[in-house]
């Protein structure tokens, strides 16, 4: 196809589809590692990891047989009866997450669906199972980011994502993002009425910021003080894209429920809870479900991404390789003072803060043949997949500092 008939195929797009995203001019058709070919054969480095939901990058071989294989086999039965990859990616997720206490799993289809689930479990576990008929609120962060739907937004501590869709749900509060970690105004506002807390280990779409050292072991405290349930968010931090596999043991704290989706099935729509075992007990039969969740096709990619990131040892490589860009990134810092203001992320989800709009800057990237992405408005954020090399990271900073310089 030539540029023009890309160009024509956009064009399309604009008819036929709704206007709810900013797309780059590029339709893209073919992907191989970190690297991405448009319909017109050209070709582009691929930082974003599809807004880190690629470790393993485009074209996997063991993801793409994993795929081939479970489809020819069987796609869809629905949650009537048990299927064998839903089992056994369940039981790889309660392994890696042992720490949660006999934890459970229950999969859905994506991010927002993951934290609804999340947030029903933790109602109805407060509500019904332990008979907290007073337990309504809750709380999340400001900053946060948790999803679409309307819980989620609700619950999303950025007015830009809730604007026009109010009145929202009654019940959601929103906590301070604390300054230093002696500020305790968040901590005060958990009292023996809370629900639930929501919370990304590290807010991601608002900017890539991280909680002040030593807050999140206070939240934990506080939280089981009060007898509150505590849920990660880790949407974008979870299935190694810190470092290990959840953002949670970073910082030395466990949740009661943390929710995933994004790197979970290595680009193949599939979200899931992992609960406590305690907490788990909130679902009876019935009282919540998702006709796709977990179903054979989604959990065998999920399965095969839990497996490969192991057997190609991709956690000690998201280390390295982070190590590597943050190294790169506070260069650029120094090089632009005006211009970038600080460098922020940990394992392979990282943000370079600028002084101002990044969709420029990522528009300029992308016009020396890389893709990155912007978090927060004013922060260029690289995600890329695991299997990322030495080269290509240093290829998209030069790109990044090229584009700072022009
Ligand atoms: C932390 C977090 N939670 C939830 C979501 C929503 O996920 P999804 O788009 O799969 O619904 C996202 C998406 O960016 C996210 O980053």
């Amino acid at each position: 196809m030539s540029k023009l008939e890309q160009e024509k195929l956009i064009a399309e797009a604009e008819r036929v589809l709704t206007h709810n995203y900013r797309q780059q001019p590029i339709v893209l058709s073919r992907g191989a590692g970190c690297t991405v070919w448009d319909v017109a054969g050209e070709k582009f480095l691929d930082l974003t990891g599809g807004i880190a939901a690629c470790p393993l990058g485009h074209g996997h071989p063991k993801l793409s047989r994993a795929i081939a294989e479970q489809a020819a086999r069987l796609i869809h039965v629905s949650n009537l009866f048990y299927v064998e990859a839903q089992i056994r990616c369940a039981e790889a997720l309660t392994e890696r997450a042992h720490a949660l206490g006999q934890p459970r799993v229950f999969f859905c289809n994506s991010g927002a669906e993951a934290n609804e689930a999340a947030i029903k479990l933790a109602k109805r576990y407060q509500t019904t199972f332990k008979g907290h008929a007073e337990r309504i609120e809750v709380m999340s962060f400001e900053g946060s980011f948790h999803g679409r739907s309307i819980a989620t937004v609700a619950l999303t501590g950025q007015e830009k994502y809730r604007a026009g869709f109010g009145p929202l749900i009654e019940w959601a509060r929103f906590l301070p993002f604390p300054t230093d970690e002696n500020d305790r105004r968040a901590l005060d506002r958990i009292s023996e009425t809370t629900c639930a807390v929501i919370l990304e280990p590290i807010q991601a779409e608002g900017g890539i910021r991280l909680w002040p050292a030593g807050f999140l072991k206070a939240l934990r405290a506080r939280c089981t003080e009060t007898g509150t349930v505590l849920i990660f968010d880790e949407v974008q931090t979870g299935i190694g894209r810190t470092g290990s596999w959840f953002g949670y043991e970073q910082e030395g704290v466990v949740p009661d429920v943390i929710s995933l989706a994004k790197g979970l099935g290595g680009g193949v729509p599939v979200g899931a809870i992992v609960a406590s075992g305690e907490l788990a007990q909130g679902f009876a039969p019935g009282t919540h479900a998702s006709t796709f969740g977990g179903n054979p096709l989604a959990t065998a990619a999920a399965l095969c991404v839990l497996e490969t990131i192991e057997e190609e040892r991709l956690l000690d490589r998201v280390k390295a390789a982070g190590e590597r860009l943050r190294a790169s990134l506070q260069k650029l810092v120094e090089k632009h003072p005006g211009r970038a203001k600080a460098v922020r992320g940990r394992g392979l989800l990282w943000g370079l803060q600028l002084d101002g709009d990044a969709a420029p800057v990522v528009r300029a990237v992308r016009e020396r043949g890389v893709l990155l992405s912007v978090a927060g408005g004013t922060v260029v954020r690289f995600a890329p997949p695991f299997v990322v090399t030495d080269a290509e990271l240093d290829e998209g900073v030069a790109a990044l500092d090229a584009a700072l310089s022009g």
